[in-house]
């Protein structure tokens, strides 16, 4: 898929390059449960609950650190597959024919990054929420690392999907952060 390549804009975004000192404490929290993850990710993926969730305040950085974690786990030769939310189902809407294959892919990844999971969903069409429930389902019961960014906290992702987001949460026991604060937004540092 052309959405699962780690693009060069992906690659700079680094632990190194994600700044915290003399911002809220929430970003070193943050940055932490990243770093942590990354760090232990050897042991922790022999878990059952070996995900990560990054989830809240827009332009806290949770894509950042979530590159970060997916360019470390790249460079340890651990296959990372890069889903971003809007992009990735629009494509696969447009070829209902190679939907299923791509999902079977997606599925299979050693790790899974989704990137902005839900943005911009009020309801999910049935098409959603069948894809993203085999998938996720899949990973769950086979116990496959994924990362997960979306701007709801985990009451907004039950909202939306009470199977999807639950098991989300359970598979990110540990290794959750929200971010809460718009003063978190770095987009608007200036
Ligand atoms: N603490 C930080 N230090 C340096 N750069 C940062 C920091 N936080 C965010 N950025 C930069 O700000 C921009 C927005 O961050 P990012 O896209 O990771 O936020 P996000 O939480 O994923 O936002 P959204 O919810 O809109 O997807 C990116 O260019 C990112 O590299
Ligand atoms: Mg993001």
């Amino acid at each position: 898929m052309r959405t699962s390549k780690i693009t060069e804009e992906f690659r700079k975004l680094t632990f190194g390059n994600y700044i915290t000192e003399g911002k809220s404490e929430k970003l070193t929290k943050g940055k932490e449960v990243a770093f942590e993850y990354t760090k232990n990710f050897a042991e922790i993926r022999k878990r059952r609950e070996n995900s990560i969730a990054l989830l809240g305040q827009v332009g806290s950085g949770k894509t950042h650190l979530l590159c970060a974690v997916s360019n470390n786990l790249l460079s340890k030769g651990v296959q990372v597959i890069y889903f971003q939310y809007v992009e990735s189902i629009s494509e696969l809407r447009s070829d209902y024919k190679e939907a299923h294959e791509k999902v079977n892919e997606l599925k299979k990844s050693e790790v899974l990054f989704i990137d902005d999971l839900f943005k911009g969903v009020d309801l999910l069409t049935k098409f959603e929420r069948q894809n993203l429930y085999e998938l996720i389902n899949y990973r769950y019961l086979n116990h496959l690392p994924t990362l997960v960014s979306s701007e709801l906290n985990f009451e907004g992702l039950l909202k939306i999907d009470e199977a999807i987001g639950s098991r989300i949460y359970e598979m990110s026991y540990g290794h959750r952060y929200v971010f809460s604060g718009l003063e978190l937004n770095h987009r608007m540092r200036k």
